[in-house]
């Protein structure tokens, strides 16, 4: 282990140009547009693995985006590690907000800005230098393999089917995941839950056709009108959501865990400033950080519908549209709270209008453990790189392969971030720190190292 700092510093600056190479390439998953560059990225990542020393390395067609495959397999009876992560990002828009262009990665004050510099090509990456540095010094301990998908931005729609379709190739004893945040550079933390998700589109539809505003307005309901009063009444004055049966199948968060959480540090005033917010708003009852990791929510993403170019145009719209989300917490089930909300939402709608209600992608909220070898691999590993124990923290987004991993492979999942909340993840300007990225890479050979040594007993 001694071996891998100077061989870190050595080559320091190829990491970082490998990645911005990658990151270079506008491999956006939701957008068609995008098609060649999504797949030139899983080239460049099944490369990337060849040269950094695997057995061997594979880009596995799916239905969608293909997955990448790669293997270092030492010897059969010692421990496997099964490395995830995307190399597909979110869409880059709105293009006009970056400070200089999203592909274009540029390294300014510490920071690599960059669409997917964090989430998650930054991250991805950080695994496949770290295993390099493990196989040139003859360090690696046991056997790796990777899984590294292009449609995880998408709702990693054909990634189970891929699993279901390769147990064995798959097989191991962990799935270790950089691609969530820690609380700060100083606080490091290991996140040990995410929330589920259900993701849906809304269609309110009006009269037949546009309608002036003039001759027709104040006599037939507007739709825009119409959807954003049904989209407010589904809060209450406590912020809670105001479907029947929206909280029925959770989990109630122990008062340890809820008092472990208050202890975790966070600065209300900070996060505040941050967000260049007055004053925060949530479910009434619950702090901040758990209204964002142990809660359920339902929020808008996008509304649309009328005229929305440049100037005025006097219309009422014949129809209008949301996409909205539900973020999840253990045991409410992605299906079963699209219904809930689909039901629910036509039965709010009023004569005036019809509603149609699109669902689209889901998953299922993961709590992992924290008493298991590899998180105590992970957490010491931690411990001996940034001179503290990391925390254990449950966070607000969504992964939903893990849940997914859990049930098909069998294995659980470590969620090893390396990222932080100010990264500005599927945001205009995202970034990822040289600090980080340095210190992920660091830091994942000691956690194949206790992984092995603490699985063997010693
Ligand atoms: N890496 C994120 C999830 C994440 C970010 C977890 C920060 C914890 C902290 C992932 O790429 C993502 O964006 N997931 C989506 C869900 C997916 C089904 C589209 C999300 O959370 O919105
Ligand atoms: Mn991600
Ligand atoms: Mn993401």
């Amino acid at each position: 282990m001694e071996k891998l700092k100077p061989y870190l510093e050595a080559n320091k600056e190829r990491f970082l140009n490998e990645l911005l190479d990658l990151l270079k390439i506008p491999s956006v998953s939701a957008d068609e547009k995008f098609a060649a560059d999504v797949n030139r990225a899983a080239e460049f990542v099944k490369e990337q693995l060849i040269k950094a020393g695997v057995d061997k390395a594979e880009v596995c067609t799916t239905k969608g985006y293909p997955i990448v495959y790669g293997e270092k397999i030492i010897d059969s009876r010692m421990p496997t590690v099964l490395v995830y992560g995307h190399y597909d990002v979110q869409p880059a828009d709105p293009y006009e907000l970056w400070n200089s262009p999203p592909f274009e990665p540029v390294v300014k004050d510490g920071n690599i800005y960059a669409r997917g510099s964090c989430d998650d090509k930054g991250q991805m990456y950080m695994h496949v230098k770290a295993f390099e540095m493990m196989v040139k010094n003859n360090v690696l301990p046991c056997n790796v393999k990777f899984m590294i998908e292009g449609e995880e931005e998408v709702g990693s729609v054909n990634l189970e089917a891929f699993a279901i379709a390769n147990k064995e190739k798959l097989k191991s004893d962990v799935v270790l995941i950089s691609d969530t945040s820690m609380i700060a550079n100083d606080v490091p933390s290991i996140t040990t839950g995410l929330r589920g998700l259900a993701y849906l589109e809304v269609e309110v539809t009006g009269p037949n056709r546009d309608l002036h505003s003039g001759v027709y307005g104040g006599a037939v309901a507007n739709p825009i009108n119409i959807l954003c009063d049904m989209i407010s009444s589904l809060h209450d004055k406590d912020r809670r959501v105001n479907i029947p049966g929206f909280y029925d199948d959770i989990q109630e968060v122990s008062k340890e865990e809820r008092d472990q959480m208050a202890r975790a540090p966070f600065s209300l005033d900070e996060y505040k400033e941050h967000l260049g917010i007055d004053e925060v708003l949530g479910e009434k009852g619950y702090s901040t950080l758990e209204r964002v990791s142990i809660r359920p929510t339902l929020d808008v993403n996008g509304i649309w519908g009328g005229y929305t170019g440049q100037g005025a145009k006097t219309v009422l719209a014949s129809k209008a549209y949301a996409k909205i989300s539900l973020r999840l917490v253990p045991n409410q089930k992605s299906d079963k709270m699209m219904k809930l909300f689909e039901e629910h939402f036509k039965k709010i709608a009023p004569p005036y209008v019809t509603v149609k209600v699109i669902p689209h992608h889901g998953g299922e909220a993961a709590v992992t453990p924290t008493d298991s070898v590899a998180y105590k691999a992970a957490a010491k590993a931690m411990e001996k790189t940034f001179g503290k124990m990391p925390i254990p923290l449950r966070t607000g987004g969504s992964i939903p392969i893990v849940t997914m991993f859990e049930k098909v492979l069998g294995v659980k999942s470590v969620l090893f971030g390396f990222g932080l909340d100010s990264d500005a993840i599927h945001s205009p300007n995202e970034k990822y720190g040289l600090f980080n990225y340095y210190k992920g890479i660091e830091t994942l050979p000691y956690f194949y190292q206790y992984f092995v040594q603490m699985s063997a007993g010693v």
